[in-house]
């Protein structure tokens, strides 16, 4: 059964804006989707590209939280710098906007009114942790604690980063809170699921009887998702960064980031298209196809599915053509880690050199397995495939008729059996790459299309113009007319996939209009036709260059594993000797410390501070008797703004200082001074 479509809507799965993107989105989202879609508009279909940046979410507020700064200050400078990075690479959305904006907040909200009001979530009590200091429930990445497993001290509450096990929170042992330091509590909280058991029937039919011809690796985990039996799913989270849950009772809950971000592609459709965005999402024959990276599997192809479903007017995906990962050098990429090639450092050490690595992400996508890029790969197939095969042949088939006829198309005369068999190899090549990209599978596609280039490049090899110059020139008129028609397809045949190198080829050969219906024909140049100067397509890349390269990532890694041990924050952004004086810091005498009843980890001072008495209430219990600390002096904020803890006002905030580890100590002068004098 095949559908009728009139209309291809095209996602790319929305970065999140905490970190600039690298050679994995490129290669396991981004040019794929940027070749499909450039491949329809060049067939003249009708289809948008849908982008954007996914803003929300946890991780967003620990950066912003280590650089001292706001969520969406992080968000601001992230998603500016994707956006950017995109558009360098011509990778070509109608629209990329970002899940902070007031449209999608507004289609994100109304989305859940409309499925709360149909009936379609469950809501469930569960207990989670919750920091009584902070007074807010913890987020699994803000607890840390021991590792049930290797007993690393710092694990987080979903994962262990030393031994690599998924966590729990409650399966670390003395869990504390990465906000406060306190031992986080039980309590209760109310959250709305959404019952993935109940759709599972219909999930069931539709991805494993309908959709078999999905990519064995989509189609795979989604039926290993299936066959373990889907669990309703918690659509909010007690967090103060994101899309409030629009329901009076829901007061510091948002939605799951991967609850509102899906609905990122239909809030974006909207700002795109206020009119008729619904055409788009809600007709039949309307194709949705959504380009994500592996570990996105399980949302597009059962959970925003479920969501649309649930809602009841929206099309579902017709495929979902997901990569898998793409690693560096042998090593899986990781944004802290720093193993990556960013794509705004790239464009610096290869300035107008990105269809070299399009053509390489391409040429080696992890389209079904995970594959590796490594920079002698991507050396030898610039110099062995662009530069040799690609560029050298449209060189040589444009400087010859420079040299031989004044830039104009020669005409053909009689042709030779191989002249025949040479047209006759290209002309099925558009039924091939078609084929292919139909498919999705975009690395076959380039290798016919490159396969166009090799003919073109072993015609002239053979055929050796330059020679039969001397004795036969209305050969070398046929053998040229041939090659230029061979150079005007491959501009077509490469615009998806090398953009920036078609649109140069389109120039050389003057060629102003461009669809992908012409590719194939043999007769694109009319005979007599003016040409334009030509330079060198791609240059070759010396070792010296890659060696830098690895050097850089040797650099790295090096600089990684001295690294291990001290995580030290990064620094603050300037603040000004104004901001500075505002701070009244003073060094105090503490003439009481006691333990905070059924708090075990804060400490009540009684401090001398100069000018009375004064209560502070601090956190550090875990490291300090109470006794010892009696008649030592501290350094404290006299100014901060008083506030209660377990009942007691503490009026202000003793100064302590975090180690690597995660243990307190107190910060003393060196000699002994008045209580009561200041710090500055
Ligand atoms: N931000 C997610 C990631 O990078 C992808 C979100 S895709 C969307 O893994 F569907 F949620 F938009
Ligand atoms: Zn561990």
């Amino acid at each position: 059964m095949t559908k009728k479509f009139n209309r291809t809507l095209v996602t790319s799965a929305l970065p999140y804006a905490n970190g600039p993107v690298h050679i994995g989105h490129l290669a396991g989202v981004y040019v794929p989707a940027d070749i499909y879609v450039r491949y329809l508009r060049l067939k003249g279909e009708d289809v948008i590209h849908i982008g954007g940046s996914d803003e929300h979410g946890v991780p967003i507020t620990i950066r912003a939280k280590k650089e001292g700064v706001t969520p969406q200050d992080i968000v601001d400078k992230y998603h500016s710098l994707i956006k950017k990075s995109f558009e360098e690479f011509g990778i070509t959305f109608d629209i990329y906007s970002r899940t902070s904006s007031e449209i999608h907040k507004k289609t994100a909200s109304d989305f859940f009114l409309d499925l709360y009001n149909k009936g379609e979530f469950e809501e469930q009590t569960s207990e989670q942790y919750y920091d009584e200091e902070a007074q807010m429930f913890l987020a699994d990445r803000y607890i840390m604690g021991e590792c049930p497993h290797c007993g690393n001290p710092n694990a987080y509450g979903d994962q262990c980063e030393s031994c690599g096990t998924s966590l729990n929170p409650t399966d670390l042992k003395n869990p504390r809170s990465t906000i406060s330091g306190a031992t986080p509590i039980m309590k209760e909280t109310k959250h709305w699921y959404l019952p993935l058991d109940k759709h599972e029937g219909w999930l069931r039919q539709w991805i494993l009887e309908d959709h078999k011809e999905w990519k064995t690796n989509v189609y795979g985990q989604c039926k290993s998702w299936l066959d373990m039996g889907l669990h309703p799913r918690a659509v909010s989270r007690d967090l103060d960064w994101g899309v409030p849950v629009p329901l009076p009772e829901a007061k510091g809950k948002v939605l799951y980031v991967w609850f509102d971000a899906p609905i990122g592609y239909i809030s974006n459709t909207k700002e795109l298209l206020p009119d008729t965005w619904e055409k788009w999402w809600k007709s039949e024959d309307t194709k949705l196809v959504h380009f994500i990276g592996k570990d996105n599997i399980v949302f597009h192809c059962i959970v925003f599915p479920a969501m649309l479903k649930a809602e009841g007017s929206f099309i579902i995906p017709e495929n979902v053509p997901a990569n898998e990962f793409l690693n560096l050098e042998g090593d899986k990429i990781s944004t802290s880690r720093n193993w990556a090639v960013w794509l705004h450092e790239y464009l610096v050490d290869f300035p107008g050199q990105q269809d070299v690595l399009r053509y390489v992400l391409t040429a080696n996508a992890p389209e079904t397995k995970d594959n590796d890029f490594t920079w002698r790969d991507f050396q030898a197939r610039n110099n062995n495939e662009l530069v040799a095969i690609l560029g050298n042949f449209i060189n040589r088939a444009l400087v010859l008729t420079q040299k031989y006829f004044d830039n104009k198309v020669p005409q053909i005369h009689e042709l030779t059996d191989y002249d025949k068999e040479t047209l006759k190899e290209f002309t099925d090549v558009k039924a091939v790459v078609e084929s292919y990209l139909d498919a999705y599978r975009f690395r076959d596609a380039l290798k016919e299309a490159m396969n166009l280039a090799r003919i073109g490049n072993k015609y002239l090899a053979d055929t050796e113009p330059w020679k039969v110059a001397k004795t036969d020139m209305p050969r070398v008129e046929t053998i040229l007319n041939i090659a230029l028609q061979i150079t005007a397809n491959l501009a077509i045949a490469f615009e998806p996939f090398l953009p920036f190198s078609a649109a140069k080829i389109r120039t050389f050969v003057n060629m102003d209009n461009l669809s992908w219906n012409q590719l194939g024909r043999v007769d694109l140049l009319p005979v007599g036709h003016q040409l334009n100067s030509s330079e060198l397509l791609f240059a070759k890349i010396e070792d010296e260059t890659i060696e830098k390269q690895v050097q850089k990532l040797l650099d790295t890694k090096k600089a990684n594993e001295a690294s291990v041990e001290i995580k030290v924050a990064p620094q603050k952004p300037n603040v000004t000797f104004d901001d500075f004086a505002k701070l009244d810091l003073r060094v105090g005498k503490v003439l009481e410390c006691t333990k905070v009843p059924k708090a075990d980890k804060l400490l009540q001072f009684l401090i001398d501070d100069g000018m009375g008495k004064r209560t502070i209430i601090s956190g550090i219990a875990a490291w300090y008797k109470p006794e010892d600390l009696v008649g030592k002096q501290v350094c404290f904020i006299a100014n901060l703004e008083p506030r209660k803890l377990r009942g007691i006002e503490s009026q202000g905030m003793i100064l302590s200082v975090e180690d690597t580890e995660g243990n307190l100590s107190l910060i003393q002068p060196s000699k002994e001074v008045e209580p009561g004098c200041q710090i500055g």
